[in-house]
C-alpha cells in the first residue's frame, strides 16, 4: 500500500510524526506500506518546520512545494495545482491529511478530484464559526474523506449531526463516497507520551528556566481572529502584561503575531517574548509552567496532558470537553477575564479529569484501519 501524506504547517508535523512512526513500525513487522511525504511549504522558517523534522525524526519529504504567502485562495490554489500533479505521478492508494490548515484543504480537494481515497486525521472538530478559515477547511475536508479519524467523542457526535455514519456504521444517509467514521483518540497524546521522555531544552529555554527559577506562565497567540483585530490583540497583550506583574510570562511568538506585535509596538513590557520554539522546548515549557494562556488548539490539549490549567484566548473552542472538565476556561480577548481566569485557575487544585483523548495509541489505529482497507 502506498500512502501519500500532505503536511505544511507546524501542528501537522507533530501529528504526522506519530503516524509515520506507526507506518514504519508496521512495515518492519512485514506489512508492505510505503509512505510518500509532501511538504507544501506553508510553514518554512527553520524553527517552524525543520526543527520538527529533526527532533521528531520525521522522514524527509520526497516533495517540497515551497508554497507560502498570498491570500488564502491564492495559497490554496497554488497548492492544489501542484498537489494534483504530484498525486497523479505517485498514484497513491490513500492520501492522508491532518487538521484544518490550507494545506489540509488543498490535499483533500486534490485527492477528491483524482478520485483517490482520502483519510482525515482530526476529523469532526467544529467551532461552529464559519468566519474561521480553519472551520471551512475542516468541513470541506470531512466531506471529501472516506476515513474520518476522530480524536474525541464530541467529534463523532458533530459528524453524526451532519449526517455522517457513527463508528458503528449507523445513519450516514447524506454522506459522500462511503465515509467511515472511527474514534481513534488523539495523535497529539501519542506524541507527548513518546517524546516527553527524551525532550531536553535548548539554550534559550534553559536560560528561561534559570532566569525565572522555573516559575512562569506560558502564552501563545496566532489565530487570525486575534492577530488581525487590533482591539482583541491589544486586550490580550494587555492581559498578559498584567499577569506578568505577578509571574513571568514566557511568550514564544508565531511569525504572524510577531509581525503585528512589532508593527503596533505591543509587548514591550514585562512579557518575555521568544522566537517560536521547537517541539522539545515546548514540551519542557509545558512540563514546568504554572499555566498556559493560548488560542492554539494543540496547546490546549497539551496543557491538559501535562496537568496544567489552560486559559483559552478565544470565545469558543473545538475541545469543549476540556471546558466541561473544568481544566480549561474560555476568556475570549477580554483583559479582565484573562487575568481573572488566570488567577482562578492557578489558585487551587485542578479537578481530576477523565482520559478524554484515548490511550496514546491513536497512530497505530489509524494505520491498522488503512492497512485493513
Ligand atoms: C496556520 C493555519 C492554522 C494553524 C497555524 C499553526 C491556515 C488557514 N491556518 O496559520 O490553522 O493553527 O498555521 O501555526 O492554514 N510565516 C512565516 N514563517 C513561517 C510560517 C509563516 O513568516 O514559517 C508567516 C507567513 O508568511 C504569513 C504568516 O506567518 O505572513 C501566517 O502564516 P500562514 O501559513 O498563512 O498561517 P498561520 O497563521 O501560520
Amino acid at each position: 500500500m502506498k500512502v501519500l501524506t500532505v503536511v505544511g504547517a507546524r501542528p501537522q508535523f507533530v501529528k504526522a510524526a506519530v503516524v509515520s512512526r506507526a507506518i514504519a513500525a508496521m512495515s518492519r513487522e512485514g506489512a508492505a506500506i510505503d509512505e510518500i511525504i509532501v511538504h507544501t511549504g506553508q510553514h518554512y522558517d527553520a524553527n517552524m518546520s525543520e526543527v520538527f523534522f529533526e527532533e521528531m525524526r520525521i522522514p524527509r519529504p520526497q516533495h517540497n512545494l515551497d508554497i507560502h504567502e498570498g491570500t488564502h485562495g491564492a495559497m490554496t490554489g497554488r497548492m492544489l495545482e501542484r498537489l494534483e500533479a504530484v498525486m497523479a505521478g505517485e498514484k497513491p492508494d490513500v492520501v492522508l491529511v491532518y487538521g484544518d490548515t490550507n494545506s489540509t484543504l488543498a490535499g483533500a480537494i486534490a485527492a477528491a478530484k483524482l478520485d483517490l481515497p482520502l483519510a482525515h486525521v482530526e476529523a469532526g472538530l467544529r467551532s461552529f464559526r464559519r468566519d474561521m478559515p480553519e472551520e471551512i477547511n475542516r468541513m470541506v475536508t470531512d466531506q471529501m474523506s472516506q476515513w474520518l479519524f476522530c480524536p474525541t467523542a464530541t467529534a463523532v457526535v458533530n459528524l453524526a449531526a451532519e449526517g455522517f455514519p457513527t463508528p458503528e456504521g449507523e445513519g450516514g444517509a447524506r454522506t459522500f463516497r462511503g465515509s467511515r467514521v472511527r474514534l481513534v483518540g488523539d495523535v497529539m497524546l501519542d506524541a507527548v507520551r513518546y517524546y516527553r521522555k527524551t525532550a531536553t531544552p535548548g539554550p534559550v529555554v534553559t536560560e528561561v528556566l534559570r532566569s525565572t527559577g522555573g516559575r512562569f506562565a506560558l502564552a501563545t497567540v496566532h489565530r487570525a481572529e486575534n492577530t488581525d483585530d487590533p482591539v482583541r490583540l491589544e486586550a490580550i497583550v494587555g492581559g498578559l502584561e498584567q499577569i506578568a506583574r505577578e509571574i513571568p510570562v514566557v511568550f514564544p511568538v508565531h511569525p504572524r503575531t510577531r509581525k503585528i506585535v512589532v508593527q503596533r509596538g505591543l509587548a514591550t513590557g514585562a512579557v518575555r517574548v521568544l522566537e517560536p520554539v521547537g517541539y522539545f522546548d515546548m514540551l519542557v515549557l509545558l512540563d514546568r509552567c504554572a499555566a498556559v494562556l493560548t488560542d492554539s488548539g494543540g496547546l490546549q490539549k497539551e496543557a491538559f496532558f501535562f496537568g496544567k490549567p489552560c486559559i483559552t484566548l478565544r470565545d469558543e473552542t473545538e475541545w469543549t470537553e476540556l471546558v466541561a472538565a473544568g481544566v480549561n476556561r474560555l476568556a475570549g480577548a477580554d483583559r479582565g477575564r484573562i487575568v481573572d481566569g488566570f488567577r482562578a485557575m492557578t489558585g487551587g487544585e485542578l479537578p481530576l479529569a477523565p482520559a478524554l483523548y484515548g490511550d496514546g495509541h491513536a497512530g497505530e489505529r489509524v494505520v491498522a484501519e488503512l492497512a485493513a482497507r
